[in-house]
């Protein structure tokens, strides 16, 4: 294999394939595209990986619940993750499940390695387990008796376990994290992980007794247990590259960057380290933990109740701006509390206000005074070498920020730019240079200039706003898209070639006035709002407020299985799927239809209705119908829509 060309590998977790994707994971997956982008433009050939983390007792459960197979379940649920990455525009070079065959071939050839080289033992084990966790405490672990992470029970368990031996790397660890500065980032998390390698390193259990979790990959030297998900999940890394022969080859190893959330420090900095080292594998050269999102404050919780959509994000104000937001609104590595109000701020300011009405005014003036052709620079003016210094200075900065990964100052020196461009135009002013010849050819130099920079601005925000970027470059008449001139037609100034045609085209980032923000903002945050619940006499009976109708979520769903329930006349039992998730739903409908007519039929379902039970059976939502005389007819639609659809 030759290695000639530059090769960059950057990953995300793989997420659990149960939760239902929302902008935390959005967040760790677009800031691995702008890096996999950026190192693209660099000339790198880059591995981005991506993709989920199906096994385990969550998953397992989860299965039982809806009466289908684990396998089934995951091949479901493991789209929602692959659907919100197309809509985001990532540009993963794979996708890997842990249930691919691929996956379990190397995890399994690995396990075999260590035991093979004493690194696994067997051994009689008692601890705390925690069970929705899956975790197992040392009595001295346990906080207040309970679980140290989540604060819930724990069962006392005794079994017979397979080990890595982790906590013999102890010391090379420490050594290896405090020689090397880049290893842990940011500086606060690399001191945590540490104080956590100041207590003694314990070895990890790495095995689980089938009968009590069947759903995981077997140890290939006991077929009675299966791998413990982490030790499963973090092999990942070097299953996609097809074993411990194959990654050594690909050029790929060691990896640049392992992004992380900061709750997955841990594992990644000491469990993955140490297992590269048992495998005399060299460890990845960064692992960057990243803050927590929160939601008003509040913790997003696994259901899309609480959590921020981020497909209604999308719909809303386009995938670039909610990119653009993400990677600005916060210094990467720190904890930021997500708000819709400041989403419209970016939008109006950064966006609407500086970039796009730099792009709008230029290419108007270019219309109007030269055509829409760029002109030829001729004379020149004062303010024009602090402009082309600036640019220049700012590709430097942009280049050095990626070394680091400090997206927000990268796009803060981005909008220097931006602003001195602005600035720049109102210094010279157009306007006034048109009324004298002398001046005409003053206002050759200064729309090239705006022009100029506006094209080294297109390519800078590429990486965040990809779609956007090359927006712009077709407004202002560069031929080629930003992938394929790269970073080296910004390193000088003066790539736009006079007589390009500019093109007038839409408003990239249209301004969002109050009156509109005011109902944006009632419509996204309706369903999280707390209940108003005014008494119903203040309010009065007939009228209520489209807050209040948007606090109902309906949703399109569509009916996968239908059975009678048993001595009852009207109820029929139904699995409806509803995209995100399966809901087990007891309508009264039996009269009206017969169970084997119902499945594959779309229906509008309360999909946030308090669960009931009925005849025994819960409930977890409500289908609309109509009773004309007794007869029922259900709602439906004169179209077939896509299943998870609010219906509004
Ligand atoms: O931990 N704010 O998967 P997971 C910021 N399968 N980032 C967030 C976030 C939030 N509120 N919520 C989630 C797992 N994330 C394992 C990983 S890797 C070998 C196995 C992001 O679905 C963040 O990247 O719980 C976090 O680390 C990750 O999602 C956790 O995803
Ligand atoms: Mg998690």
């Amino acid at each position: 294999m030759t290695q000639n060309a530059k090769k960059f590998y950057v990953t995300t977790p793989i997420y659990y394939v149960n939760d239902v994707p929302h902008i935390g994971h959005a967040y760790t997956t677009i800031a691995a595209d702008v890096i996999a982008r950026y190192k693209r433009l660099e000339g790198f050939e880059v591995f981005f990986l991506t993709g989920t983390d199906e096994h385990g007792q969550k998953v397992q459960q989860a299965a039982g619940k809806l009466g289908i197979r684990p396998e089934e379940h995951v091949d479901r649920l493991h789209q929602r993750f692959k659907e919100l990455w197309t809509r985001l525009n990532i540009t993963h070079t794979d996708f890997i499940r842990t249930t691919d065959e691929r996956h379990k071939k190397v995890v399994r050839e690995i396990l075999t390695h260590l035991h093979d080289t004493g690194e696994i033992y067997r051994d009689s084990y008692e601890g705390w387990y925690c069970t929705p966790d899956e975790r197992f405490w040392t009595e001295k672990d346990l906080v207040a008796g309970n679980c140290p992470e989540c604060g819930r029970k724990v069962e006392k368990i005794q079994e017979h376990n397979y080990f890595f031996r982790m906590g013999k790397h102890q010391d090379w660890l420490l050594n290896t994290i405090r020689d090397n500065e880049r290893f842990i980032q940011p500086a606060s998390r690399r001191n945590e992980v540490l104080g956590f390698l100041g207590r003694p390193l314990e070895d990890l259990c790495i095995s689980r007794p089938k009968e009590r979790l069947p759903w995981g990959i077997p140890l290939p030297f006991d077929e009675d247990y299966v791998t413990y998900v982490w030790f499963d999940a973090l092999i990942n890394y070097i299953s996609i590259h097809g074993g411990l022969e194959e990654i050594r080859k690909s050029g790929f190893w060691p990896a640049d960057h392992h992004l992380v959330g900061k709750d997955i420090l841990t594992t990644h900095a000491v469990y993955w380290s140490t297992m590269l080292k048992a495998l005399g594998l060299e460890t990845p050269k960064n692992i960057f933990a990243h803050g927590w999102w929160t939601v008003n404050g509040q913790k997003m919780s696994k259901t899309l109740r609480n959590a921020v959509d981020p497909h209604r994000l999308i719909d809303q104000f386009g995938v670039d701006v909610l990119r653009y937001f993400l990677m600005r609104e916060v210094p990467f590595g720190q904890d930021g509390d997500f708000s819709h109000k400041a989403l419209i701020g970016r939008q109006n300011s950064d966006l609407a206000n500086n970039l796009g009405n730099l792009l709008n005014r230029t290419v108007n003036m270019m219309q109007k005074y030269f055509d829409g052709s760029v002109p030829e620079p001729a004379s020149a003016g004062e303010e024009d070498a602090a402009l082309t210094a600036r640019a220049q200075e700012v590709v430097g900065q942009v280049r050095q920020g990626y070394e680091d990964l400090a997206f927000s100052r990268i796009l803060a020196k981005i909008w220097e730019l931006v602003d001195q461009t602005n600035q720049y135009i109102d210094k010279t002013g157009p306007w006034n240079l048109v009324k004298t010849e002398d001046g005409k050819k003053r206002l050759q130099t200064v729309m090239y200039n705006a022009a100029e920079s506006l094209r080294t601005l297109a390519v800078l925000v590429y990486p965040f706003m990809p779609e956007s970027a090359n927006q712009m470059l077709t407004q202002l008449g560069v031929g080629q898209p930003v992938e394929a001139g790269g970073m080296a037609s910004v390193e000088a100034w003066g790539g736009l070639q006079p007589g390009s045609q500019v093109k007038t085209g839409a408003q990239l980032f249209p301004r969002i006035d109050d009156k509109a923000a005011a109902k944006i903002l009632a419509q996204l945050e309706a369903p999280e709002a707390p209940p108003a619940a005014p008494a119903a006499e203040e309010s009065g009976p007939e009228a209520i407020s489209i807050e209040d109708f948007m606090k109902v979520d309906l949703r399109t769903g569509k009916i996968i299985e239908a059975e009678q329930v048993k001595k009852s006349k009207k109820l029929v039992k139904l699995k409806v799927d509803i995209g995100t998730e399966v809901r087990q739903v007891v309508a009264g409908i039996a009269e009206g239809y017969a169970a084997e007519d119902l499945p594959g039929r779309t229906i509008i379902l309360v999909a946030n209705l308090k669960p009931a039970k009925l005849m025994g059976i819960e409930s977890q939502g409500m289908i609309l119908a109509a009773s004309d005389n007794g007869k029922i007819i259900l709602a439906g639609f004169g179209e077939e829509p896509g299943k998870g659809l609010r219906v509004k």
